[in-house]
This record gives C-alpha cells, sequence and structure tokens, in this order.
C-alpha cells in the first residue's frame, strides 16, 4: 500500500512519514528532496532556474538519485552525496521557482513513479497528482508561526526572518500544495511529533 503525507512548508511531512514508514516497516519517499536537488545542481551551474531546457539538460547530463532508506532520504548525484546540502537557506529561495516548472515537475513524477511500494511519500502533490490511488492520504498544516519555531532549530536566521520566508514559500507553492478531497487534515499544531505519527496509524486501514 501507498500511504501519502502532504502538507505546508516544515509542517513536519520528512519526520512524520520517517515516523510512519519505521511503524509500517516500509521506507518512505522525501519528494521535496528532488526539486532540493535539481535547485543546488542549478544554482552551482549558474542557470537560470526559470529556464526549464537549461534545468533539463543539466539534469540528463548529471543524473540524479534519491535513495528511500527507512532511516532518512539521500541523493546522489552519481558518487557525490548532496543530502546535506540540501536545506541551506539559498536552496530554501531557489526551489520554488524550479518546482514550478512542469517539465521538471514531469522529471520528478517520474522518478517517484519508478519506485517499488510499499511506501510513504511525502511532499505537495503525492495524494493529488502523483499517487492518486494511495490507500491512505494525509495533509499536515500549522500555524506559520509555530512552524517557523520548529525550523528556527534547524536554520542560522531568526523566527521572524524565517517566518516571513515560509509564508513567501507556501505562496508560490500554492498551486501544487491543495490538499486531496479525500486526504485527512491534521493540524500538527497542539501535537507532538510522536501524537501526530500516532494519529495517523491509528487511521491506517487494517
Ligand atoms: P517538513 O518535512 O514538513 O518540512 P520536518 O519534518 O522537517 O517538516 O519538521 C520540521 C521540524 O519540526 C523538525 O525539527 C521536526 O522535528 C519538528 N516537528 C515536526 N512536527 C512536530 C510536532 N508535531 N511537534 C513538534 N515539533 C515538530
Ligand atoms: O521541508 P519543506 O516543506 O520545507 O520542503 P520540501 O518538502 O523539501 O520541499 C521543498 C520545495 O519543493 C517546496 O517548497 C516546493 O516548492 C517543492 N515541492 C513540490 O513542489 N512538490 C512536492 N511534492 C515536494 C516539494
Amino acid at each position: 500500500m501507498i500511504v501519502t503525507i502532504d502538507g505546508v512548508a516544515a509542517s513536519g511531512k520528512s519526520s512524520v512519514s520517517g515516523g510512519v514508514a519505521r511503524a509500517l516497516g516500509v521506507p518512505f519517499i522525501s519528494s521535496g528532496l528532488l526539486y532540493r536537488a535539481a535547485t543546488l545542481l542549478g544554482l552551482e551551474a549558474r542557470l537560470d532556474l526559470h529556464s526549464a531546457p537549461a534545468l533539463l539538460a543539466h539534469l540528463h547530463t548529471h543524473p540524479l538519485r534519491l535513495e528511500p532508506l527507512a532511516q532518512g532520504n539521500r541523493v546522489w548525484q552519481e558518487g557525490r552525496e548532496l543530502t546535506d546540502e540540501l536545506h541551506s537557506s539559498r536552496v530554501d529561495r531557489g526551489v520554488s521557482v524550479v518546482a514550478v516548472l512542469p517539465e521538471v515537475r514531469a522529471w520528478v513524477d517520474a522518478q517517484l513513479r519508478a519506485l517499488p511500494s510499499p511506501f510513504v511519500a511525502e511532499g505537495r502533490d503525492m495524494g493529488t497528482n502523483v499517487f492518486p490511488h494511495a490507500g491512505a492520504k494525509f495533509y499536515l498544516t500549522a500555524s506559520p508561526h509555530i512552524r517557523a519555531q520548529r525550523r528556527a532549530h534547524e536554520r542560522p536566521e531568526d523566527v521572524p526572518a524565517i517566518e516571513a520566508a515560509l509564508i513567501h514559500r507556501d505562496e508560490l507553492d500554492r498551486v501544487q500544495s491543495a490538499p486531496a478531497a479525500d486526504a485527512v487534515v491534521i493540524d500538527t499544531g497542539p501535537l507532538t511529533l510522536n501524537g501526530v505519527i500516532q494519529t495517523i496509524l491509528a487511521q491506517l486501514p487494517e
């Protein structure tokens, strides 16, 4: 079975997906890492991030591979591991420009659909576009302030700057971030990480 966990930036998608996947004994897939890796390569090559032909040509000559391990996803560009470089503020700022390009979305979608199930997939459009026939779908939310406070443990900027950047990125990602009509929406604000994981596990079909 495929379980999808979508949601806004820093709502807890990857931490929650990891916990749910471990409980189920299946891998999880962090789709955002492919958008982040495409952005990092584009920045390093000084490409115009608005130009799909330039980015796609670069991705074909520099193939990326997502390794969906149960303990955390890794991304490789041939022998080089990119994982630790994907959560910089510079990639945060550029990624939505890249993710809006239909050609890049098709490239990511093809890689995700080629992965063997079962798994938990997290991102923005896992339950709507990529795996519309998933067996269970969830959508995580939390206020921008709570999300910024959480992310402040992982970024050098202060909470107001992170909050402003999250609100801006939510807006840029709005089109592909609509919840699936059949997704269970969970406000993670009042919950602990484990509370969200248990809420999801309790609602999975037998
Ligand atoms: P996303 O994948 O949606 O960007 P993350 O899983 O990276 O979100 O979560 C962002 C941060 O918030 C992490 O440090 C994570 O441990 C923390 N976090 C996530 N969910 C909760 C929660 N319900 N309560 C407290 N902290 C949380
Ligand atoms: O963890 P966070 O929510 O901050 O980011 P992410 O899930 O790693 O996604 C990074 C970016 O990739 C998002 O801001 C979107 O622009 C894009 N993305 C997307 O468009 N569709 C997805 N399924 C996943 C990510």
